[in-house]
């Protein structure tokens, strides 16, 4: 995939903003923390200060770092800079672990020598009558300082850049605005829980955003590429907020391949230039026909192909009539209602071998919640069919459980205490609710949680996720907890992984050897906790290289919730019963705390099978599906 180029070729046509495409959000960070450099060092040789306009967020983490570093080992100073941040949650105090001046404080300011009268940020606390002359002054002190060099800026679910909601005017200025639900549900993760998740925001408008000089907005992971695809391809609307920076003149997008594929160049390569009709390209080729006609693929005829600028593949491949026949093949190929292998069956055209058997299958689920919600269907067939189903839980999850669960664990525990006996047995019991209830009481909804605290919480999540594994016949024996310390010291959006994560990960392998694994997070944004597993995985499986276990072992990913595979992603589709669906369903209901997204996995599961259905293949309830995994 080509890296940032100023001259655009003829495959980025649909695209009215221009998108610099990187292997890694790092290497993007880099490219940018360079321009800002230069910048900075550029306004110094004038005598004059650079203005940089700041976002928060994972997505400008790495961003930050590069700039932490570019300032330690290579002496970049930033006494000359100003900064001007985009939003502030309203109602938080500055020392709030969520606030965003706090954010800014350990992602940046702390660690460079920024003088700390150039930082501005909006104040989350002005009093209501307030606001507005907060909001003027806010954006007179931009003026006054010469206007914004650069503005740097994230993308949200919603489309939105700082915190501009679909319906914000293109000449909106710094204001209060109210979030949106699906923004509410981004951030509940780290308010842990909605309820707590600020209802208002005060931030630059997209009116203050489009008068920078030039924007540079970073988008990683396959969850932000829908959006990405509509800022960029889409009409100019209020309801994207980020669609505005089309009539920029100097706007640009940095992005990974994640956050990249959904725009038209990746996702129909047809569209805009020769393609090269690998067999997973035809696959998808065809797919996308068939979807598009709203017929299924053997009723697909040759003007079909040539009329939707696939003459190319037909002349290569076809006729129509062979094509079709050889793309439903494979599509029927991927089901199997064995995803351990069917043994003592010809395994030529199945997705997974029939020997050995039976077979040893590893599921990793990042939290706990997530292997149930993606695979709870085909755990229950694996076990079924007589293959040892391992789950390991990577870690503890402990920051998705609410106090309210705590609270009432503490208080059970302490009433069975005072009402069973008041013998010594008790004590320690006792003891422990008692600070519990005490470090619930003092550190109100969102205080940071002690350790003690957290501890709790993993546990009330081993007890749910056992329980939901014993729902699909796995038993509590066979469920692991690795906790890995990188999620245990850390909090969303700020994980940082260690060797000793993938030391505990490559020591399981070695233990179990198995000869399936499951797991996912390969396209995930990578601050996620399922993308930080999913490299911690594949470094510790990089040290068992040459093990005898490890050439055999196929691999499995399972699809994040925010996007589930296509029909043409997908190499194994196991099919679901209306029965099974009841089985994962009630799987799911042991866990307290799913967000909306892991509630409505049936319903994916059921589009699945709508999809295979649509192309013209057998009738199922539901479908859950896998992609093998092929290394770069
Ligand atoms: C918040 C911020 C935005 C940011 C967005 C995306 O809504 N106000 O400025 O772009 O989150 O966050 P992330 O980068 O964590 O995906």
């Amino acid at each position: 995939m080509s890296s940032s180029s100023s001259t655009r070729s003829h495959s980025e046509i649909f695209e009215k903003i221009p998108v610099h495409v990187f292997a890694t959000p790092t290497a993007a960070a880099r490219e940018l923390a360079a321009e800002v450099r230069q910048l900075i060092e550029y306004r110094k040789a004038e005598g004059r200060n650079a203005v940089l306009g700041l976002a928060t967020g994972s997505t400008p983490v790495p961003f930050y770092r590069e700039l932490i570093r570019l300032h330690r080992e290579e002496g970049l100073s930033f006494q000359n800079v100003i900064t001007f941040n985009l939003d502030e949650y309203y109602g938080l105090a500055p020392e709030h672990p969520e606030s965003y001046a706090r954010f800014m404080a350990e992602q940046l300011f702390n660690h460079i020598d920024i003088p700390n009268e150039n930082i501005h940020i909006p104040s989350g606390q002005v009093p209501g009558n307030q606001v507005f002359v907060h909001c003027r002054e806010y954006e007179e002190a931009i003026e006054k300082a010469g206007g914004i060099d650069l503005q740097i800026l994230g993308i949200g679910r919603t489309g939105h850049i700082g915190f501009n909601e679909p319906g914000s005017s293109k000449e909106s200025l710094t204001r209060r605005i109210t979030l949106d639900r699906i923004t509410r549900q981004d951030a509940a993760g780290d308010f842990r829980g909605e309820q707590n998740v600020p209802h208002f925001a005060i931030t630059m408008g997209v009116g203050t955003i489009l008068r920078g000089r030039k924007l540079a907005l970073m988008a990683w992971g396959e969850n932000k590429a829908g959006i990405v695809a509509r800022a960029v391809e889409g009409s100019v609307t209020d309801t994207v907020s980020a669609s505005f920076l089309q009539e920029h003149p100097d706007a640009r997008f940095f992005v990974d391949q994640g956050a990249a594929s959904e725009l038209v160049r990746f996702k129909l390569p047809w569209l805009v230039g020769p393609a090269s009709w690998s067999p997973a390209e035809s696959m998808r080729a065809v797919c996308w026909l068939s979807k598009k006609l709203g017929r299924p693929v053997l009723k697909l005829v040759d003007e079909d192909y040539n009329e939707n600028g696939l003459s190319d593949l037909l002349s290569e491949q076809g006729p129509a009539y062979q094509l079709n026949i050889r793309i439903f093949n494979r599509l029927q190929n991927t089901i199997t209602g064995w995803p351990g292998g069917k043994p003592h069956e010809d395994d030529t055209y199945r997705p997974e071998r029939a020997k050995p058997y039976p077979k040893q299958c590893l599921v990793f689920s990042p939290e706990p919640q997530d292997a149930v919600v993606a695979m709870a269907g085909t755990m229950e067939r694996l076990q079924d069919q007589g293959n040892h189903v391992y789950l390991a839980n990577l870690t503890s999850g402990s920051l998705r459980v609410s106090d309210s669960e705590a609270d009432k664990f503490a208080g059970t525990l302490n009433e069975l205490a005072i009402s069973t006996d008041e013998s010594a047995a008790w004590l320690p019991q006792k003891a422990y609710a008692d600070e519990v209830l005490r470090i619930l009481a003092e550190k109100g909804e969102v205080g940071e949680d002690p350790e003690l605290l957290r501890r709790l919480k993993a546990l009330i999540l081993r007890g749910e996720s056992r329980d939901a594994a014993q729902a699909i016949h796995i038993a509590s024996s066979e469920v692991s907890f690795l906790d890995l310390p990188f999620y245990e010291k850390g909090r969303y959006r700020r994980f940082k992984t260690t060797e000793e994560d993938v030391v505990a990960v490559a020591s399981l392998l070695r233990q179990q050897r198995p000869n399936q694994i499951y797991l996912t997070g390969h396209s995930s944004d990578p601050s996620s906790v399922s993308a930080m597993t999913f490299s911690i995985v594949m470094q510790a499986l990089q040290q068992c290289m040459g093990e005898d276990w490890r050439s055999a072992c196929s691999i499995w990913i399972y699809s994040g919730k925010e996007k589930p595979f296509a029909p043409h992603e997908i190499d194994m589709a196991v099919p679901m019963s209306p029965t099974q669906m009841e089985r994962k369903q009630r799987a799911l209901g042991r866990f307290q705390q799913l967000t909306s997204l892991e509630v409505q996995a049936p319903d994916r599961d059921r589009a699945t099978a709508r999809h295979y259905d649509d192309l013209g293949l057998a009738q199922y309830e539901a479908i859950e599906c896998f992609q093998r995994w092929r290394a770069a």
